[in-house]
Formats: C-alpha cells, structure tokens, sequence
C-alpha cells in the first residue's frame, strides 16, 4: 500500500522529512479495523512529533492522526461495524497513523461518519472534536446539552482547530461564548461559527471584557498557549471558576493567588490518554464521534474543513506541515484521495 512516512526527523523544507513509501497491508487484530483511509487531516501533534531531533527510525514511521475511510475488513472481537461502512476517527497515537493507504484503529475509537458530509469534510473533525468535547464535558464539569446556561465561556484560540469546533459545542450548550482571534479573517470565522463576541488576544484580555461589560468569567479554555495566559486567565475568572487546558506548558504553573484565592477549578485535557493506555472507557471516544455524527446530520453543528488538498502524499503533506507550523491556519486543513 502506499503510505507516507519519515525515517529522520527534518525540517520541514527537507524534502527526506515526510517521504512516500511502499508498505504491506497491516492485518486486523481482534478488536481492530482495516480502514482504507480516503482523507486525512493534519494537527499540530503530527509537527511536534515530526520535529527536528538525532533520532532515526529503522522502519518508516507514518504520521496522521485523523482520518475518514471505509472498513474493509473487521477483527474477531469488533462489534458495530461491517466492511463497507463509512467511518471516522483519531485512533491512537502510540500505533501507526493515518497517513497510508489502509490503517488499524480499535474499533472502540470510531466512530459512523456523518451521512451528510463527504469523507474529507468527516476528516477534519474528529481529533479537535474528541479535543474539545472530553475538555468541555468531561474534564470540565459541564453537562453537554445545557450545562452552559447563565454561564460565560472565554475560548482562546478560537479560530484553530480545537476552537472552531469548541464554540460550536458551548454555543450549543448555552454558554455566552466570547472567542479570541486576532486577524480579520479570524475574528469572522469565529462569529460565524456561533461566538457571541470576539476579542483580540494580542490585547490585554481584562480590559476588552470590560469594555463587552464582564468584569469576570465563568470559565476559560484556553487552546493556545497555557503559559502565556496563565496569569490573564487567573485575574478574569470569578471565584470557583474553571479553567481548561490542552498545550503543554514549557516551565511549571504557579498555583498561588490568584487560583488559590478564588479556588479555581484547573482541567487538563489529553486526547490520547483513553487510546494510550487503553482505558476501561476508551469506547467513549467512539460514542463522542457518533453523537457528534448525529448533531452534524441533524444541522445542530457544521464541519471546520477550510482547505483541501488532493491527493494525500509526501509534498502535499509537507505543504499541510508547513502550512500549520506557521500557526495561522483557520479551521482545519484536510487531504484526500491517493
Ligand atoms: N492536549 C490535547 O489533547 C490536544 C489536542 C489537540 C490540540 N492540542 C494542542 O492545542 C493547540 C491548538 O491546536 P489547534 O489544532 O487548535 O491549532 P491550530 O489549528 O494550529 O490553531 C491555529 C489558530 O491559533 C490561533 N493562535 C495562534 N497563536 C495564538 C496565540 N498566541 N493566542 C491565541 N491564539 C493563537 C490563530 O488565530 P489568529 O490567526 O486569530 O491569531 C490560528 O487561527 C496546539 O498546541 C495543539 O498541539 C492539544
């Protein structure tokens, strides 16, 4: 099968960073899927994988960490899924990705694509969703439907992927939702999708919540920089708010005033964790997507795919690569077709 892989770790502008590579068809283990994989999306974990370092693999290593496909073949043990149907899913990131012609996926993780989309739209969506949907009612102590009502949400970073589909789902459960973004197109995009209002977070956020007339907020998830915002986030939220995390912060956090004062609740989200260490409810993951397959054809929620490129290969994905590392992509960025 044709796939596309690494074998060092390149600068992107490497052509050797992301090459294309002939591979053997995996099979299915006892809980698996073989998916042929029609589109793919890229996410910032594919550069942060991918980035500059010594190590070298000895078998090519695929990338990708959203896809949409059909099944071609089921293991012994799978449940809820026959050849032919139409799927979509993260998978796991410790397994080979989504980058190839067929993949692996435990079939707890997937879930039916949308039937009023095309698989590359279903494709953009089911990292950031799991994302946004584990952090805003699972993490964070919001019921999915109404737990918003009466309550202020500050998404940071809404125009990226995790946050296109994020003010979707609080806009959704009731939440007065204020997104940041910092450039024309962004600031759209995010009102668009459902943003109650719009600030610029290259701005002091206190402020401009002033001036929108909140002097504090319910609750932050902030999608884009922990560290950065850290002490912004403490001083805007009210006592017994919450905070959402999903970036990895570079030093340590200080738990002191203004989160000790105001016992702020601190959520931190990790998409992986269910596939990773093959929780008891990892099938939650499959259930997320399916709910969210049913509010996308019921037109509660609309796909995040902006771009596409075709087909899925070494240079299209170097460009999608490039394209991200600039972190100014809007929505998400999709390749489909071999
Ligand atoms: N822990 C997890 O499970 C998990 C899961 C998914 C993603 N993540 C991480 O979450 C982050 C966001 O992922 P994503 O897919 O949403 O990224 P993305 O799509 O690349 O985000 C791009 C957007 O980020 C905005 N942005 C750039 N710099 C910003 C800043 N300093 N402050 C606020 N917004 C900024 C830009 O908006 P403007 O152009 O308007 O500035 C741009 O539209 C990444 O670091 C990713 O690795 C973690």
């Amino acid at each position: 099968m044709k796939a596309v892989a690494l074998t060092r770790y390149l600068p992107i502008d490497d052509p050797q960073s992301l090459i294309d590579v002939e591979l053997p068809t995996p099979v299915p283990g006892e809980h698996d899927l073989l998916v042929r994989v029609e589109a793919v999306s890229v996410n910032p974990v594919d550069t942060k994988v991918r980035s500059p370092k010594p190590q070298v693999e000895a078998q090519p290593k695929v990338l990708g960490y959203d896809a949409a496909g059909t099944v071609e073949a089921i293991g012994g043990s799978v449940a809820g899924f026959r050849p032919g149907d139409r799927v979509y899913y993260a998978g796991d990131v410790t397994r080979p990705g989504s980058n190839a012609e067929y993949q692996l996926v435990d079939a707890r993780l997937v879930g039916h694509a949308p039937k009023s989309i095309d698989l590359a739209a279903a494709a953009a969506l089911p990292l950031t969703t799991i994302t946004a949907w584990e952090l805003l009612f699972q993490r964070m102590p919001f019921d999915s439907e109404r737990g918003g009502a009466g309550k202020s949400l500050l998404i940071i970073g809404g125009a990226g992927g995790v946050g296109s589909i994020a003010i979707q789902l609080a806009r959704r459960a009731g939440f007065g939702v204020i997104a940041t973004a910092s450039r024309k197109e962004t600031i759209d995009w995010c009102l668009g999708l459902g943003a109650h209002q719009v600030i610029d977070h290259r701005d002091p956020l206190a402020p401009q919540l002033a001036a929108l007339g909140f002097e504090q907020i319910d609750a932050v998830m902030n999608l884009a920089d922990t560290e950065h915002y850290w002490e912004a986030v403490g001083g805007i939220l009210a006592p017994q708010g919450h905070v959402g995390l999903i970036v990895e912060p570079e030093g340590a956090l200080k738990i002191g005033d203004p989160y000790k004062a105001k016992c702020i609740g601190i959520h931190w989200e990790m998409m992986f964790t269910r596939p990773r260490f093959k929780t008891a409810d990892q099938a939650e993951q499959g259930r997320i997507l399916e709910r969210v397959g049913a509010l996308i054809d019921a037109g509660e929620l609309r796909g995040t795919q902006t771009e596409t490129l075709v087909p899925i290969n070494a240079a299209n994905l170097r460009e999608a690569h490039r394209r991200l590392e600039s972190g100014k992509t809007i929505g998400k960025l999709v390749l489909a077709g071999w």
